[in-house]
């Protein structure tokens, strides 16, 4: 009899912890756990408590072990400098134990932090895993953060050493990480001891005597040597790393993820979620800067047994809309995994799906969509041009994988265009009103998930368990605030509508209005200011601000928007895609003094709003539209 998925819910609602002990078998342990939830640590409990485990070790030494040291771990395909390579689990191998030997030369011990900052290259993936195998931590800093944002995360992260590269490649310019990386240091007050740096032949940069390291010939010198270095065992509740993503100021949140409770719970999303099988080629579009690209282009395929792929490319001019359909011919794709913005932005430049024809796509099972709502004209193109089913699923940073899916791997759900189909074991979702009480089927309320959170999710935040209580625990007592708001079908499916903060999703990446806003406040000629998300046909949302300047201030306010833009793009980055800003005399307020912000989205979106009834002075709104419409919106 084939297993059902609410079979699977149900077992798990009835035995959680009997069920991540199952989950659990999937992976290699030191030592068992001697409980596998503790609840009586952590801010809501710890899973896996007393264990030892070791993640490199399991992505990696333990197939070489049981003999697929030949089989492909990490596939490399770059359209934009026209490279390819291939790596086995034996070859990973020694990469990774010789740039782990390099930072323990360099004085990285376990429990030190590491930031990454690297383009989409192989020794992004080696540079994880390396302080993985020795217990260090690491940060991966997305490539379109700016100095200032790197920074701020050397200040929280205290990291000994930084690993990064030359230059990134983006289709209109090459990026020197170099002064990037030396202007962070400069600003930040914690200085890193070591820099080691791979040099990219589109870019190659000097290096500061006595603190910066070639990463090639310190890696090569390290394999001549032989030198083995073995994994460390570390507990499974300490962390492999901590993810800086946006939070509702300009201080950026440092989710923190542990050792086991993440295998476990990315094993069991390989198998039964994505329904893959150790060996098959898994696609993770993304960036290993993001949570995706740690958890699906790294650890989740590699931790499983099967073969990832990394990309370094655009979905479109790189060169083509047919590059996506060129990878999955060429290296035997299964699954495809991206955000939706890729797919519109393909549609756009081939919306007959001329490129389609060209390829054999037979291999492809399923295409997996996260990182911003999947639109129902997207789901429904992509439907008619693969043929194969398309799959919305739901998670956050926090969370590290799928709160809500259609498991795949279990079995395949009925799709409903526009829902992320339904929540995953581990995770009892319950949609709330401001009260805190449920609210009934179809209605809309906050998104909340019940305590304790299942293994891969995050304990806390970086040294920071106050603000993790305040952010997500204290407003709903019991729960875990997801800052998502939706409703619920009658049959379970959840709808993911709208954030209930000021975190917007430009290109499937996520923002905060709150930090581009205190950006723009800290301009001189500034009075105040506000930072909405309005709709964009391609990128879902697109970051517009709105300032009212200082009075006297008798410069033009083309000029003034000009630099507004560019101060932005220099504080947080070129990801923020922050290109509209206009200036009004007025922003709309309530009577008690708050940006009605929603009604200006509804303008800017050219939507039908009711006036709000405690609105200050309604004149205020025309003023608004005349001037986006004069900025072309
Ligand atoms: N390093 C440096 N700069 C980067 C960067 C990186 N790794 N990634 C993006 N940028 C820059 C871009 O070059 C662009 O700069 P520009 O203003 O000079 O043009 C800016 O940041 C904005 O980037 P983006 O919003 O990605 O727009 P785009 O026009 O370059 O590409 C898409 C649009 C839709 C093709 C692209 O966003 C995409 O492929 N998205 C896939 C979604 C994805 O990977 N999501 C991650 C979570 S699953
Ligand atoms: P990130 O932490 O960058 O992964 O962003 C998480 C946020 O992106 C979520 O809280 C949602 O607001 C949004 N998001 C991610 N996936 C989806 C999805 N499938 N549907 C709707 N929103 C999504």
């Amino acid at each position: 009899m084939s297993v059902k998925y609410s079979d699977v819910y149900k077992g798990w609602k009835q035995d959680p912890e009997g069920f991540w002990a199952k989950a659990a078998e999937k992976i290699d342990w030191f030592k068992p756990a001697e409980k596998i939830f503790d609840p009586d640590s952590g801010v809501y409990g710890r899973w896996f408590a007393g264990a030892e485990c070791n993640t490199c070790y399991n992505a990696v030494d333990r197939h070489v072990e049981a003999g697929r040291g030949a089989d492909t771990a990490i596939i490399y395909d770059s359209p934009i400098t026209g490279t390819k390579a291939s790596y086995s689990f034996a070859e990973v191998k020694d990469q990774v134990q010789a740039l782990a030997a390099v930072l323990k030369d360099r004085g990285v011990a376990k429990g030190d932090r590491v930031i990454i900052y690297m383009p989409m290259i192989p020794q992004a993936a080696f540079a994880m895993l390396a302080c993985a195998r020795i217990g260090a931590i690491h940060s991966v800093v997305f490539g379109g953060f700016a100095a200032n944002e790197l920074a701020t995360r050397l200040n929280d992260a205290k990291p000994t050493a930084i690993i990064s590269a030359s230059c990134g490649i983006e289709p209109n310019r090459t990026i020197a990480y170099k002064p990037l990386l030396d202007e962070a240091i400069e600003l930040a007050e914690h200085k890193p001891d070591s820099v080691i740096v791979f040099q990219r032949e589109q870019l190659v940069c000097d290096l500061i005597d006595g603190r910066d390291v070639d990463y090639a010939s310190a890696v090569a010198a390290a394999i001549a040597a032989g030198t083995e270095v073995s994994c460390m065992p570390v507990a499974a509740t300490d962390p492999l790393y901590i993810l800086y993503t946006s939070g509702t100021t300009g201080q950026p949140k440092g989710v923190v993820r542990d050792n086991g409770g993440h295998m476990v719970a990315l094993a069991w999303s390989m198998e039964n979620l994505y329904g893959i099988k150790p060996g098959e080629v898994y696609w993770a579009a993304s960036d290993v800067g993001w949570v995706v690209g740690h958890s699906y282009i790294v650890y989740g395929p590699l931790v499983y047994g099967a073969t990832t792929l990394l990309f370094e490319g655009k979905p479109v001019g790189t060169p083509d809309a047919g590059t996506f359909w060129r990878v999955i011919e060429e290296h035997d794709v299964v699954a495809l995994f991206t955000a939706p913005t890729a797919f519109r932005a393909i549609k756009k430049e081939d919306p007959k799906g001329d490129f389609i024809k060209k390829y054999d796509l037979s291999k492809l099972r399923t295409l997996f969509l996260a990182g911003e709502r999947a639109d129902p004209d997207t789901v429904q193109w992509a439907e008619d041009m693969l043929k194969v089913p398309v799959i919305d699923h739901w998670w956050q940073t926090e969370t590290g994988w799928a709160i809500a899916a259609n498991p795949v791997g279990i079995e395949l759900l009925p799709v409903v265009h526009g829902s992320p189909t339904v929540s995953m074991p581990g995770y009892d979702v319950q949609i709330v009103g401001a009260d805190g009480h449920p609210v009934a089927a179809n209605e809309m309320g906050n998104i909340v998930i019940k305590l304790p959170m299942p293994p891969g999710n995050l304990p806390g935040l970086w040294q920071n368990d106050t603000r993790f209580q305040s952010s997500y625990l204290d407003e709903f007592p019991g729960y875990y605030q997801t800052g998502d708001a939706g409703y619920m079908d009658d049959n379970g499916y959840l709808y993911i509508m709208s954030r209930t903060d000021d975190i917007i999703n430009v290109a499937g990446h996520r923002l905060s209005t709150g930090a581009m806003e205190e950006v723009l406040a800290a301009h001189p000629d500034v009075a105040e200011c506000a930072v909405i998300g309005i709709a964009d046909k391609l990128k879902g949302q697109l970051p517009a601000g709105f300032v009212v300047l200082k009075s006297g201030v008798d410069r033009a306010p083309m000029d003034i928007e000009k630099e507004l833009i560019g101060l932005v793009r220099e504080k947080i980055g070129p990801v923020a895609a922050f290109k509209i800003a206009v200036t009004v005399d007025r922003l709309p307020k309530t009577r008690s003094g708050k940006i009605l912000r929603g009604t200006m989205r509804a303008i800017a979106d050219h939507e039908e709003y009711k006036m709000p009834a405690t609105i200050d002075d309604p004149a205020i709104l025309n003023e608004i539209e005349a001037a986006l419409r004069e900025h072309g919106i």
